[in-house]
Parts: structure tokens; C-alpha cells; sequence
């Protein structure tokens, strides 16, 4: 029964990867990622051992947040191809077994959207109240409906010349809120996800979903001691775990789609309260992923968390890299050794793995050079305000690839060709290629990174233990971390060891005699010693027992 219900959630077995779209392969040779790009390199995500992918937005946009401003929430933007082509990547990719799940937004429209443009247009439109309008206030010193600032910084009220009145945006300008207090903005779009699940969509992935406005609460946020704006009232308004549960029941009317949430928050109570109790299947562990530096301490001590908030019900997820980070090995200042490391870990620990796409290949930041090279709105934006504050290029440039997130949207290094195998044309974000060999080349190589990873996923999507099994993590020494699953009459161990010391494993955890090696990241991280087993220094390796019964 236990096993029936785990495997219905086949989410919970499986290796996700995240495709940003513009940057991963480019079909048609314009520089820009798109689905007959992506459709011919499900092979390469089959034989890594991908079970579902996430796709970025790929709705029609202007793209002032690269499609996270959708303006046609039906249809396919035609810079990443066609309807066709969409239906014939998602029926190949079923073919394979290979589940999608496409990112939604439904805090925000473009401004350029229909339904904005025609509340735009007039006060007394039909659509007016599908976005959040307020009157400059009477205050000559204070026009602004509240103090609220948008994610990407400044204000987050933008006037509106045709009828006097502010529209709330929390992101940029261009990216309108709805008003989920607005009957109709609530049908309008759940009958949209209908449509998407009617196509064949597995999940969703729910952009900034606790930010909704629900309410017409417009108190003004707190400042922190440095007197930055702690967001206290734009987000997690009232009726939000509400809403969840209702948006999961209406999604499953159908059939059981798998919906994870990007909760903005890294504090892990305020990301576990959307999971289960008839809501989110999962959420992102932004306490854990977006982690600016390795600090053993803080990793092991954000796992035993998540282990023990999640039990062995619920599963939170894991992951290091995404489109709005730097790239992990550059973000820790890990070498390929370190890379296998953090692998082995997503794939023992008791939770959702997910790749950010080029992180199996190792790929390292990208730097923009100059304004010219920026092209995410949030390191734009954070530029130009440096430059209105007076500072000097050289320090707007350090802000710029501070803030961009351009960083981590280098396009995929697919080979040792010109732009890394990208596509002809100039792509709109050059991989810079340099540690990471190529996709080409680290597949023909054993010890690769992308063959470890390859080989860790398999095992991961077959070992019920790791599947099914309860989880507990150790760390037994300083860097040293023990993660072991338990499942019926089988134990695995996954030993990583991020220390610069080789580590005697006899006695730890228990790991008895007659356990067997199943993979290791290096091919020496294993030996033994005067009977002992020592693994090496920055190196992984699990062993399985199986107990007599
Ligand atoms: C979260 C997305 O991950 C990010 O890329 C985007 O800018 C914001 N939501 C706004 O939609």
C-alpha cells in the first residue's frame, strides 16, 4: 500500500532538470534556445537518467523578464517555435518517459497582456479590477498608495498617465499584479491551467505563488535595522494556504498533476507550511539551494531540518542552482571533485532532486564586461540605479554582476566548436567556455562529471531504499556528511566527504562488514588500510547491506 501510493507519486522518484529555455539549445541556428532544440536533446536527458523537466516560460512575452511577463497565457512565444512544435517535444518526451512541467506565472501579467491592456484603458473597464489600483494620495510629500518596493528594487507603484492612478507591480514596471481578490481573475486562470493539463502537462511550477495579493491589506512594510523593507504584507497575505488547497483540488479534478511552488522566502517553516494538508505536492528549499557560500555547518545543519520537518510523508526538494543564481561551482568555489560531491548528495539525501541544466557538465558563471553584454532586468536595473547614485563605471559594472542573473543563463556547452556547439549565430548569452569540458566530451569520458551524475541518477530512480526509504544524515566528522536510507531489509550509505582529510570510515554509522561499494565519484576514493575503508579526500561513495531476514 505504502509502495503503491509512492509510486502513483511519481514525482518522488524522480530526477528533474531544469531547462531555461533561451539558453539551452538553439533549433533553428537565431542564437536563441527552442523546443526543436530541446526536443532534439531528450536523448542526451534520457541517458542521463532525467525523469521530468521543468520548463521556463514559454508563453508569448515581450521578454522584459525573459517570458516571466507573459502577455498571451495560451499560446508558445514564436522565438522558441510553434504549437506544433511544443506538442510534437511534449509527445516525445512522453515517448521516452520523460514527464514535463511547464513554470506558470499568476502574480503578475505583462502590462502588455490583453486583460491589462484593457484595464488600462479606461477606469470603469470590465477589466479594470483584475489589477491593483489606487489613487496618488492627497499628500503633496507622499503621493505613493504605500511604501512597498518592488523585488528588483525602487517602488513598487508605477503612475498611470490615462487615469491617474498607480498600478502595483512586485517586480519590474512592465510585470502588473492581479487581484486575486477578483472572482473572475481566479476562473480566467485556473480554466488557463486546464487548458495546459488538457495538453498533457504533468505539473506546474508556481512563480513567487505566496506573493499573491489576496487582499486589500496596504499597510505600509517595516524597515530592518539597515533600513531595508522587510516584506511583511505584500506576501503570505490571508487566504493563502486557502487558496493553494482549492487550486489542488480544482487541478485534480482531472487528474493528479504535480505542483511545486516557488515560495519567496528562505526560511524553511515559512517554505514547508505550503507542502501537503491538501496543498503544494512540494516546494523549492531556497534555506538550503540558494545558499551563497559552502559552509559545512550550515548545510548539515539545514539537512537535519528539512529531515525532520518533512518526516517520511512529505519530501522537500533539492538543488543548488537555478536561473536566478550564480552557478553552484562558481558560487562555492568547487573543483569537479567537490562538484561529484554536492551530486552524490541530491542523489542519497530524501528529497526531489533538481538539476539546473549545464550544472552535470560543471559549467562556471558567465561576467558581463560591460552593460552592453547585461541582459536580465535585474542587474540592468541595479546598474542604472548605481549610476544615478553617482557611482563610477568600474563600480556599477561590480553591482551589475553582483545583481545580473545573466550569470547563471550562460547558454549550454554542448560541444568544442565555436560557442560551444550552441548554434551558429552569436548566442544571446555566450557560454564562456572554460572548466567544464563539453557535453561531447565528457560523455565519451568515464569519469566525467556528467558520468557520475548519469550514473547516480540511475541509481537513484531504481534503489527503493533511496526512493522509499527513511533518511537520516550524520556528520561525524568536521566536512564529513553520512547520509543513510533504510528500506525493508536494505541499508545504503552515501559518505561525502567535502574535508581536505582522508576519513576512516570503520565504526561510522554502523556500516557493517560485507557492505557493498556501488559507485564511487573517484576511481581511487576508495581503499582499504590495516582492514579499514578510507575514503579520500573531497570524494564520495555509497555502499548498500543487504540484512539477512
Ligand atoms: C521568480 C522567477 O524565478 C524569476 O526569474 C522572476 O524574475 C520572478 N519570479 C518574477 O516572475
Amino acid at each position: 500500500m505504502e509502495k503503491r501510493r509512492y509510486m502513483e507519486e511519481w514525482w518522488k522518484k524522480t530526477v528533474f532538470y531544469q531547462i531555461y529555455i533561451p539558453s539551452f539549445c538553439d533549433g533553428n541556428g537565431d542564437g536563441i534556445g527552442d523546443f526543436a532544440g530541446i526536443k532534439a536533446k531528450l536523448s542526451y536527458l534520457k541517458e542521463l537518467g532525467i525523469g521530468g523537466v521543468w520548463l521556463t516560460p514559454f508563453y508569448p512575452s515581450p521578454k522584459v523578464d525573459q517570458g516571466y511577463d507573459i502577455s498571451d497565457y495560451y499560446g508558445i512565444d514564436p522565438t522558441y517555435g510553434t504549437m506544433e512544435e511544443f506538442e510534437a517535444f511534449l509527445d516525445e518526451a512522453h515517448r521516452l518517459g520523460i514527464r514535463v512541467i511547464s513554470d506558470i506565472v499568476i502574480n503578475h501579467t505583462s502590462t502588455e497582456h490583453p486583460w491589462f491592456l484593457e484595464a488600462r484603458g479606461s477606469a470603469a473597464s470590465e477589466k479594470r479590477n483584475w489589477y491593483i489600483w489606487k489613487k496618488p494620495k492627497a499628500s503633496a510629500a507622499q503621493k505613493l498608495p504605500n511604501n512597498w518596493e518592488s523585488f528588483f528594487g525602487g517602488s513598487a507603484w508605477e503612475y498611470d498617465e490615462t487615469t491617474g492612478e498607480y498600478y502595483y507591480h512586485s517586480f519590474a514596471k512592465e510585470q502588473a499584479d492581479l487581484n486575486w481578490a477578483e472572482p473572475e481573475v481566479k476562473k480566467a486562470v485556473f480554466q488557463m491551467l486546464d487548458f495546459w493539463a488538457e495538453k498533457g502537462i504533468d505539473g506546474f511550477r508556481l512563480d513567487v505563488i505566496n506573493n499573491l495579493t489576496l487582499t486589500d491589506c496596504m499597510t505600509d512594510n517595516p524597515l530592518d535595522e539597515e533600513g531595508s523593507q522587510i516584506h511583511r504584507y505584500d506576501v503570505n497575505q490571508a487566504g493563502i494556504h486557502e487558496f493553494m488547497k482549492e487550486l489542488r483540488q480544482t487541478l485534480s479534478q482531472k487528474r493528479a498533476l504535480f505542483l511545486v511552488g516557488e515560495i519567496s522566502s528562505d526560511r524553511l517553516a515559512v517554505i514547508h507550511s505550503f507542502v501537503g494538508d491538501g496543498g503544494l505536492d512540494t516546494t523549492f528549499n531556497f534555506n538550503l539551494g540558494s545558499i551563497e557560500r559552502f559552509e559545512f555547518g550550515r548545510l548539515y545543519g539545514e539537512l537535519q531540518k528539512m529531515t525532520e520537518l518533512y518526516g517520511q510523508e512529505q519530501m522537500p526538494t533539492i538543488f543548488f542552482g537555478s536561473h536566478d543564481m550564480a552557478r553552484f561551482p562558481s558560487r562555492f568555489h568547487f573543483d569537479t571533485a567537490q562538484v561529484k560531491n554536492i551530486f552524490t548528495l541530491m542523489m542519497s539525501y530524501r528529497a526531489i532532486p533538481f538539476i539546473y541544466f549545464g550544472d552535470e557538465l560543471g559549467m562556471c558563471n558567465y561576467e558581463c564586461r560591460s552593460i552592453s553584454d547585461a541582459r536580465d532586468i535585474q542587474g540592468i536595473l541595479a546598474y542604472r540605479q548605481a549610476k544615478d547614485e553617482g557611482k563610477t563605471e568600474e563600480e556599477a559594472l561590480r553591482v551589475l554582476n553582483e545583481k545580473s542573473r545573466d550569470h547563471g543563463r550562460n547558454t549550454m556547452y554542448w560541444d568544442d566548436s565555436a560557442n560551444g556547439g550552441f548554434s551558429s549565430a552569436a548566442p544571446w548569452i555566450p557560454c564562456q567556455k572554460q572548466p567544464g569540458e563539453s557535453a561531447v566530451r565528457q560523455m565519451k569520458d568515464e569519469a566525467s562529471l556528467y558520468s557520475y551524475v548519469a550514473r547516480l541518477a540511475r541509481i537513484r530512480t531504481s534503489e527503493e531504499a533511496l526512493i522509499l526509504g527513511a533518511c537520516t544524515v550524520d556528520a561525524p566528522a568536521e566536512g564529513v556528511l553520512v547520509c543513510t536510507r533504510a528500506y525493508q531489509n536494505t541499508v545504503i550509505w552515501a559518505v561525502v566527504n567535502f574535508s581536505a582529510q582522508v576519513f576512516v570510515l570503520d565504526g561510522v554509522a554502523g556500516l557493517p562488514k560485507g557492505a557493498e561499494l556501488m559507485i564511487a565519484s573517484l576511481p581511487e576514493a576508495v581503499w582499504k588500510e590495516e582492514r579499514k575503508i578510507m575514503l579520500g579526500a573531497k570524494s564520495s561513495a555509497m555502499w548498500k547491506y543487504i540484512k539477512e531476514k
